[in-house]
C-alpha cells in the first residue's frame, strides 16, 4: 500500500512534545514545539519523538525482517481479524486515533484501520527497522519513535482505541491517552502459543498466570470482552526459522543452536497459535489527572513471544 505523507499531518494535533508536553507543528522535515524543541521526520516518514538517552532499541533488523515475512505469509491472519472485529465493535463513538503500542511493522494496525475507517492510526515503536515499515503500513497510519515505558508523546484523551499486541505496555499511559470510554484491545500469548518451538530449544515458556496478571493491571478498566484465537499452522523450515528469529529465543540462542534444532524437525511442522485478546474500557471521565504514582504502581508488562 502506498505511503500517504499526510498521515503524520493528520495525527499531529494528537501528539505532544516529549520534553515539555506542548503541541507540535510541522516545519518541513521536523516537528517543533513553541519552546523550539525539534524532532526529525525520517526520510521513511516516521517522526522520531525519542528525547534524550535512548534506553531501549527494540527489535533489530533481522528480527523485524523475520516478523515481516511471518506476518506477510498470513500465519496470524485470524489474530489480525479478531483484533479488527473487536476494535470496531468496541470503539467509542468519540473521535480519536487508534494507537498501536509497540506496534512493530504496523501489520495488525493496518488490518484494524481497514475495519475502523475513517479513523487514523499511530504506531508507537522504538525499533528503527520496524518504524520504517510502520510508516508505510497503511495510508491512514503514521508512525512515531517513542518508548512505551516512558510518558508517551501523545496528548491526553487523543486515542479512541489503544492496541497492544505481544508488546510491552504501560497501563497508566494507556488510560491517560484514551478518550473517556475509550478501549484497550490487548493480545497476549497463552501457554500453548508456539509451545512446540519453545520445547524444541528448551525455552522457558509462557507464564500460565499471564491472563491473571493482565486482568490485575487493567483493574481500573471495565472488561468488555475476551476471545481466544486458536489454530494450528503448518510451517516449513524457513518459516520455523522466522518464528524463532522474531521471538525471545533469538536473543538467547546462537544461530547454530537454532539450526541444529530446526534440522531435527519434520517438514512441515505443525505449530499451535493460541492467543487471548481482551477488550478493556476506560472508566475515566473527563481529563482529570490520574492519581499520583499511578505510573509506577500500575500495570507494566513486558514483551511476549508473539
Ligand atoms: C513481539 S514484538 C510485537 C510487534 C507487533 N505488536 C506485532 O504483533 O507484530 C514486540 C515489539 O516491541 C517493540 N518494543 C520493545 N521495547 C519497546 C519499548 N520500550 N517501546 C516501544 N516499543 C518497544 C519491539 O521493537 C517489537 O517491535
Ligand atoms: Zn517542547
Amino acid at each position: 500500500m502506498a505511503a500517504d505523507p499526510s498521515a503524520l499531518d493528520a495525527v499531529l494535533s494528537r501528539l505532544r512534545c516529549p520534553i515539555c508536553s506542548a503541541s507540535l507543528r510541522r516545519d518541513d522535515r521536523r516537528l517543533l514545539c513553541p519552546a523550539a524543541h525539534a524532532f526529525d521526520i525520517a526520510r521513511h516518514g516516521y517522526a522520531n519523538l525519542i528525547s534524550g538517552h535512548r534506553r531501549h532499541h527494540g527489535d533489530d533488523a533481522r528480527m523485524v525482517a523475520a516478523r515481516e515475512r511471518f506476518l506477510g505469509a498470513g500465519h496470524y491472519r485470524p489474530l489480525s481479524r479478531a483484533l479488527a472485529d473487536l476494535a470496531a465493535a468496541h470503539a467509542p463513538a468519540e473521535e480519536g486515533v487508534l494507537v498501536d503500542l509497540a506496534g512493530g511493522t504496523g501489520h495488525h494496525l493496518a488490518v484494524v484501520l481497514d475495519a475502523c475507517a475513517p479513523r487514523y492510526g499511530l504506531c508507537v515503536e522504538v525499533s528503527t527497522p520496524a518504524l520504517r515499515r510502520a510508516a508505510r503500513a497503511h495510508p491512514r497510519a503514521a508512525a512515531i519513535g517513542a518508548d512505551v515505558w516512558a510518558p508517551l508523546p501523545v496528548r491526553t484523551g487523543a486515542a479512541a482505541v489503544a492496541l497492544s499486541v505481544f508488546g510491552p505496555r504501560g497501563v497508566a499511559e494507556i488510560e491517560r491517552i484514551l478518550v473517556p470510554g475509550g478501549t484497550a484491545v490487548v493480545a497476549t500469548p497463552l501457554p500453548a502459543h508456539l509451545a512446540e518451538l519453545g520445547r524444541l530449544v528448551g525455552g522457558i515458556g509462557i507464564d500460565p498466570r499471564k491472563p491473571e496478571r493482565l486482568a490485575a493491571s487493567f483493574r481500573r478498566f471495565e472488561r468488555l470482552a475476551v476471545e481466544r484465537v486458536t489454530c494450528r499452522i503448518a510451517l516449513g523450515r524457513a518459516e520455523v526459522r522466522d518464528a524463532m528469529a522474531m521471538g525471545p529465543s533469538a536473543r538467547h540462542l546462537s544461530d547454530d543452536d537454532i539450526e541444529r534444532a530446526i534440522a531435527r524437525l519434520p517438514e512441515p511442522t505443525e505449530v499451535t497459535v493460541a492467543v487471548e485478546v481482551s477488550v478493556h474500557r476506560s472508566q475515566r471521565s473527563g481529563v482529570a489527572p490520574l492519581p499520583t504514582g499511578a505510573d509506577e504502581q500500575h500495570g507494566r508488562d513486558t514483551i511476549d513471544s508473539g
